[in-house]
């Protein structure tokens, strides 16, 4: 199988990232075939700062390596430097109506909120459409909030192969069980635009005391409580063992104890969890080569393919 998914430069990454996605890239890489890109042309929806947009994209690329992307297995580059995909994306909007864009729920909410909206942002699923579609991939890891955009690159993929012949891949989204939409500090969706993120970089003490601000309930301390509904178990379930769940998840029908001690018992288990990758990202950052060399080879591969399948697109539309 094909596997194809991005993540945007925005900002650090947080445990909804990696669980929802970063993580499956990496177990994926395994027995599959990999191409992961750091969109940095959706980026720019939000960063319009050309030095803060360059530090992000580095940083994103240290992360994602940290964390246990291979490049030997995997081909990591970022977005623009495949230009054919912004050409792709002109011929989808060709053909793109206007009704399935502003059904999209990330145009939606902005719009609601009173928020500026711009054509890129309005566009937005179209060029993530032609992401997926240049490399002809059949799995999109994602989280479930880019489920719908996923959608949108079915239909556009199904009508241009209807109008031009089989051009196109289907794709399909991978959403995993349990980690597709990761609840933030406040029990939200965990997201940079709700500013209640819990970062994967984070200095260990700060994160810990994010930790440790986490809302919870004002149930007593006696009662027995659903971890099934529960943020916090939710959080904790992410990290730990299947042992340590089901001794949390006893606890929690049991009642009679407080919400500190879980919190304790999660900063213990994501530091131990994190902390590999922590050394491995401080290491990586000593050899800048080392990742500007991987990000090249990658866009070198990646390019290859996205020039094959635009050729024939091309052909099918009647250009060139
Ligand atoms: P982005 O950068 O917002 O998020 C990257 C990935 O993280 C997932 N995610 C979550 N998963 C579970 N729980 C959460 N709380 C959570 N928050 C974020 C997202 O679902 C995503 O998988 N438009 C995309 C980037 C993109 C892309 C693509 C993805 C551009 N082109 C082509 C797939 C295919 C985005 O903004 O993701």
């Amino acid at each position: 199988m094909r596997i194809l998914s991005g993540i945007q430069p925005t900002g650090r990454f947080h445990w909804g990232n990696y669980f929802g996605a970063i993580k499956q890239y990496i177990e994926l890489q395994e027995q599959h075939d990999g191409y992961y890109f750091i969109a940095d042309l959706h980026a720019l929806t939000t960063v319009r700062d050309a030095a803060v947009l360059r530090g992000f994209v580095r940083d994103a690329a240290l992360d994602v390596l940290a964390l246990g992307l291979d490049p030997e297995r995997a081909t990591l580059f970022v977005q623009s430097h495949v230009p054919e995909v912004s050409e792709l994306c002109w011929l989808l909007m060709t053909g793109t109506p206007l009704g399935l864009l502003e059904r999209c729920h990330a145009y939606k909410d902005k719009k609601e909120k009173g928020l500026k909206a711009d054509a890129g942002l309005f566009t937005y699923p179209v060029l993530m459409a032609a992401d997926i579609l240049a490399y002809d991939a059949n799995w999109v890891p994602v989280g479930e909030d880019q489920v719908q955009h996923i959608e949108v690159c079915r239909d556009l993929a199904r009508s241009f192969n209807a109008h031009y012949g089989e051009v196109f891949t289907q794709p399909e989204a991978r959403v995993v069980q349990g980690a597709s939409k990761v609840p933030g500090t406040d029990g939200e969706k965990m997201s940079k635009s709700y500013n209640n993120t819990l970062g994967l970089f984070e200095p260990p003490n700060e994160l810990r005391k994010k930790i440790m601000r986490i809302s919870t309930d004002s149930r007593p301390m006696e009662d027995p409580k659903d971890p099934e509904t529960d943020h916090l178990y939710q959080l904790f379930r992410l990290f730990a063992t299947a042992e340590q769940t089901e001794e949390m998840r006893a606890m929690y029908l049991k009642g009679g104890f407080g919400y500190g001690e879980v919190k304790k018992r999660l900063a213990d288990a994501a530091d131990q969890y994190l902390t590999p990758a922590r050394v491995r990202r401080e290491e990586l950052e000593n050899h800048p080569e080392k990742v500007d060399a991987i990000l090249q080879a990658g866009a070198a591969k990646a390019r290859d393919r996205a020039r094959s399948v635009l050729q024939r697109a091309h052909k099918a539309c009647g250009l060139g």
